[in-house]
């Protein structure tokens, strides 16, 4: 695919699927930038594959605004938003603290509101732009022990819809990826024992494909639904799951 000269925002762009999308977008030509709260890891990355960085939290709506100014300040416009960042607490409702419900919440859903809400500022005035929203399998199906996420991506998930819809006219694009049970580190975070392959091994039998996804599987789709290929695309939730949710 060729994104030359197109400039691209990835929120969560200093490991997993955001830092795939951000490397795939960068080898496709495109002039990205990576927003995480991680100093070390995104600025490491960024020197790695060639692409400029913010560090901050998408939690913050100042700082999302900032982000989507000094992008515009930079390049004199945005074309694609990657919204990758996210967080999850493995819990059910009566183990989850009001701050874990809180932080869930503003991270996963209002992160995703308040960089989109910049970004359609500018790309309205454009004419034209693409947002590609990070849900889940679990915003469409439930899943066990796992409630505030659960929640956030549902959320996730409508937000895109409803985006979708306001922003039709104005020539931007929205959609989400829905990916299922992807090998980075989320996966093993948040979790009461240490992962051993073992686990991995019990995870991935969970999958109709009996195997973990790679991040790039996922990034692929991202790029997809951020080309011109997917003109015909908006307000999508679109699984990436190897059969999890065809059951
Ligand atoms: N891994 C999976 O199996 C899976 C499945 C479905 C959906 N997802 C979703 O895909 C997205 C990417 O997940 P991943 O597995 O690549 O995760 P990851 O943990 O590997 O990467 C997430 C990145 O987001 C950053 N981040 C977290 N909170 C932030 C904040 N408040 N502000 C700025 N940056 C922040 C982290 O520093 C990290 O670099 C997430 O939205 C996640 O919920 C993951």
């Amino acid at each position: 695919m060729d994104f030359t000269n197109q400039v691209a925002v990835v929120t969560g762009g200093a490991s997993g699927m955001g830092a795939a999308t951000a490397r795939e977008l960068a080898v496709a030509g495109a002039r990205v930038t990576i927003v995480d709260k991680n100093v070390v890891l995104a600025t490491a990355f960024a020197e790695e594959i060639g692409v400029e960085v913010l560090i901050g939290d998408v939690s913050d709506a100042a700082f999302c605004e900032e982000v989507v100014q000094a992008v515009v300040a930079r390049y004199g416009r945005l074309d694609i938003l990657v919204n990758a960042a996210g967080i999850i607490v493995r819990a059910d409702a009566p183990g989850t603290t009001n701050e874990q419900w809180q932080r869930v919440m503003n991270v996963n859903v209002g992160g995703i509101f308040y960089l989109s809400r910049a970004a359609v500022a500018v790309m309205k005035q454009q004419g034209k732009g693409v947002i590609v929203n990070f849900g889940s399998i679990w915003g469409g199906v439930g899943a066990a022990g796992v409630v505030a996420y659960c929640a956030s991506k549902g959320a996730v998930h409508q937000l895109t819809r409803a985006m979708a819809l306001d922003h039709v006219k104005d020539g931007i694009r929205i959609n989400a990826v829905c990916p299922g049970e992807v090998n980075t580190p989320m996966l093993a975070s948040e979790r009461r024992e240490p992962v051993t392959d073992e686990m991995l091994q019990r995870i991935a039998s969970t999958v109709p494909m009996q195997r973990l996804a790679d991040p790039v599987e996922i990034a692929r789709v991202v790029l997809f639904l951020a080309s011109d290929d997917a003109s015909y695309m908006t307000g999508a939730m679109v699984n990436v799951d190897a059969g999890y949710t065809a059951r």
